[in-house]
């Protein structure tokens, strides 16, 4: 039975018509259920609060997105996403830098009154970095969870407008609402406005944009945590770096990672451990991304014969079409270079 607090704010949202408390109280409901070992009961509830959802963003396929704000026009994109991620910090495969410095974060955002009260700021403004497929965005998602927040997901799609003069005001609009009630707030693909102010191949706009994020940065003092995530840090403008409280580098996974995140992924599967072990040669391009998507694989096959246990065959058809995916990549990434 869900605690007596959490319903008396579900009903109050309701009464009130407050439709983000709702959810958001809603979400609090199910994890609590889920705790409690009622998983089962907590799937139900999440298929039913999803069900009533307006929008399932496109790009956010492991989250359960319930509101879309647009900008004013309504001509273009909306501009941010209030989502409730699903994954928590047990689904992801993280080094043990990176897990210290994201569960410190989670423990000041977590007290942050009591340090408020002594006069120093959590850290709320945080760099995600590294290649490609390698868990910026899943994480930040995750924290979310963990805190037990919606996520912002500011689409910068949206953000960088073809209507000049737009995207500094876009950008503003995003902090405003922000300062409003608490987040994490993810400013995914973030190279998009803070690239170099000094590149000369940039126009007059984006230099004006980086400028106002930066401002918006310094003078934002919302409850929220700011994540920002981009894949080429090298773009990015020196003067954004030092905004930063903390800075994290997501980098490709080494072989023990790879094989923890396939195990990880087959875990509701029967197969012994050492099939996997014997394709740690074939898979060591392979980011987080392609191990997960070759696991999936895997449970495809064995989905589609009515299979509860993986065998060697199966991990070695998903890894060999993975790998002729990933050597794509690899060939077209050197064309362009
Ligand atoms: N460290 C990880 N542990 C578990 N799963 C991961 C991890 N990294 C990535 N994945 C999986 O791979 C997919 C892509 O990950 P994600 O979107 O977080 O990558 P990214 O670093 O943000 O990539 P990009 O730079 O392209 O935005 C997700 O479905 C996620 O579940
Ligand atoms: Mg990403």
């Amino acid at each position: 039975m869900a605690r007596a607090d959490l319903l008396k704010k579900l009903f109050s949202g309701f009464k009130t018509n407050d439709r983000d408390g709702f959810v958001k109280t809603a979400n609090e409901i199910i994890e609590d259920e889920r705790k409690k070992n009622h998983g089962a009961l907590a799937e139900e509830l999440r298929m039913i609060l999803n069900k009533e959802s307006a929008f399932i963003p496109k790009n956010m396929t492991a989250l359960s997105a319930v509101e879309v704000k647009s900008n004013e026009k309504e001509r273009e994109a909306p501009l941010y996403e209030i989502v409730y991620p699903e994954k928590t910090l047990s689904d992801i495969v993280i080094t043990k830098d990176n897990r210290q410095k994201i569960e410190r974060i989670i423990r000041e955002f977590s007290n942050w009154d009591v340090l408020m009260c002594n006069g120093v700021w959590p850290t709320r403004r945080v760099l995600f970095y590294g290649p490609p497929g390698c868990g910026k965005t899943v994480t930040a998602g995750a924290m979310a969870a963990e805190i037990r927040l919606p996520l912002l997901y500011v689409r910068f799609d949206a953000i960088v407008s073809s209507y000049l003069g737009e995207t500094a005001g876009n950008i503003r609009k995003v902090f405003d609402f922000a300062n409003g009630d608490s987040y994490v707030m993810l400013f995914d693909e973030f190279d998009t406005i803070a690239r170099s102010r000094y590149d000369r191949y940039e126009h007059g706009e984006f230099k004006r944009v980086v400028n106002t994020f930066l401002q918006q940065i310094d003078n934002f003092k919302g409850r929220s945590l700011v994540i920002a995530a981009t894949n080429f840090e090298r773009s990015l403008d020196y003067a954004v770096w030092r905004r930063f409280d903390s800075t994290l580098l997501f980098d490709m996974p080494d072989n023990n990672e790879r094989m923890r995140l396939f195990n990880l992924k087959l875990k509701q599967f029967k197969g012994s451990e050492s099939i996997i072990t014997e394709f740690a040669i074939d898979i060591e391009n392979f980011s987080h991304s392609d191990v997960e998507k070759a696991a999936l694989d895997v449970i495809k096959q064995c989905i589609l014969e009515g299979r509860r246990m993986y065998t060697k065959k199966d991990v070695e058809q998903a890894v060999t079409r993975q790998k002729e995916l990933v050597s794509l990549r690899k060939t077209q990434y050197q064309a362009e270079e």
